[in-house]
């Protein structure tokens, strides 16, 4: 978490991601590069990087696209979530390498403008064996450009939050686009059919991931209906709770962390300020909620983030009756501290 804006805020764990980062996309660079020329002799190292940047970029995109899914099924997989958005600036690397060595390749040599030759070169749009598929890269490689300019926390809070997320929900249009790239570009290349059998297969874990992902969700969507006194709502009883952790419930179609800690409880907001991270999976460290997916910190009494941050999520009341945790639905603005309930003289009354 950081207040101020400096172009990487480093330390040693996103030195250590980028280098495992970086040394496999080299990896798979020479790999894709010795294995092609092995196959196919007849190939000039011009057209062996083309495909090798290629399909570093799309499968580098394949797998930023399985994170997200992966790390709400399991824990496990979120050191990889930590620092996502510099896999997201790589793979735009490798995408816009990839573009531009193919566009010296195969559109410098007339009188058009290369951008449009990469349009109108192949005119037949009536058809689909000979679909042009060199547009599609170019309309994804445009979307990913504007997603690797903006991915800086410095966009998130200039554009706002929504408007930050709306653009970057284009990656799936992104990705639709590279899709029909790659595909259009088997059927109508000389490249081997393995390739398209791997474009399934990547497609298809991607759909089945996300599909998952949404279906381990839904229980924690459900409207807890379970209204017991002046409107609050019985979410689960005390012991139900770790210690420094929460229990999530929905209420009022939002989803709520209800923390215990040091004999108390507070409810807040499930919904981290940054990226939208499940508060709920956090742990309160130095009396603070910290968001699991990249740090983020807010007071569970208050919902706002320790000075200098100005972060703030919405708090609701709570109460402990019988050993049960009550949470009110109505939520108070971001950042309205409330007195958190009381577990030991609850249970003494
Ligand atoms: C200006 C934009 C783009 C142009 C002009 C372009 C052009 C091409 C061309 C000409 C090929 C066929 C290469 C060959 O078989 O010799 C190709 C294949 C491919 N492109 Fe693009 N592309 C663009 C953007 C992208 C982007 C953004 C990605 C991924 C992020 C991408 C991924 C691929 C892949 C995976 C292949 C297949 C590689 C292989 O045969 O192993 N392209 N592209
Ligand atoms: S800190 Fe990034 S989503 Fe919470």
């Amino acid at each position: 978490m950081s207040s101020t804006y400096r172009s990487i805020a480093w330390n040693p764990n996103k030195r250590r991601y980028d280098f495992v980062a970086v040394g496999s996309i080299v990896a798979f660079l020479a790999i894709a590069i010795g294995v092609q020329a092995a196959v196919h002799q007849e190939l000039t190292i011009e057209t062996l990087l083309i495909r090798a940047l290629g399909a570093a970029a799309f499968t580098l995109l394949n797998i930023i696209l399985c994170i997200g899914p992966l790390s709400r099924l399991d824990g496990r997989f979120l050191p990889l979530l930590y620092n996502r958005r510099h896999l997201g600036v790589m793979m735009f690397s490798l995408a816009l390498a990839h573009g531009l060595f193919s566009i010296i390749q195969f559109h410098t040599g007339g009188t058009l403008n290369p951008l449009v030759s990469v349009l109108v070169s192949n005119d037949r749009y009536g058809t689909v064996a000979q679909l042009p598929f060199q547009p599609f890269g170019l309309a994804a490689l445009m979307i990913l450009f504007v997603m690797a300019a903006t991915s800086h926390d410095f966009w998130l809070h200039n554009l706002t939050a929504p408007v930050w997320k709306a653009l970057h929900m284009c990656v799936y249009l992104a990705y639709a686009l590279l899709v029909s790239h790659v595909m259009f570009g088997v059927v109508q290349g000389e490249v081997s059919r393995i390739l398209g059998w791997t474009l399934a297969a990547a497609v298809l874990t991607v759909l089945t991931l996300h599909l998952v992902a949404a279906r381990h969700e839904v229980p924690g969507d459900r409207e807890n209906q379970d209204v017991r006194r002046d409107g609050f709502v019985d979410v689960c009883g005390i012991d139900e709770i770790p210690d420094k952790r929460a229990v999530m419930t929905c209420l009022s179609g939002e989803r709520v962390a209800v923390f215990r800690y040091d004999g108390r409880i507070s409810a807040i907001s499930n919904v981290c300020q940054h990226q939208n991270g499940p508060l709920g999976e956090g742990r309160i460290v130095n009396d603070c909620v910290v968001c699991p997916w990249h740090g983020y910190e807010y007071s569970p009494a208050s919902g706002a983030s320790p000075a200098p941050f100005t972060e703030k999520v919405p708090t609701f009341d709570v109460r402990v009756i019988a050993g049960r945790v009550l949470v009110h639905p109505q939520p108070h603005a971001p950042g309205t501290p409330v007195e958190p309930a009381v577990i030991l003289e609850t249970r003494t009354a």
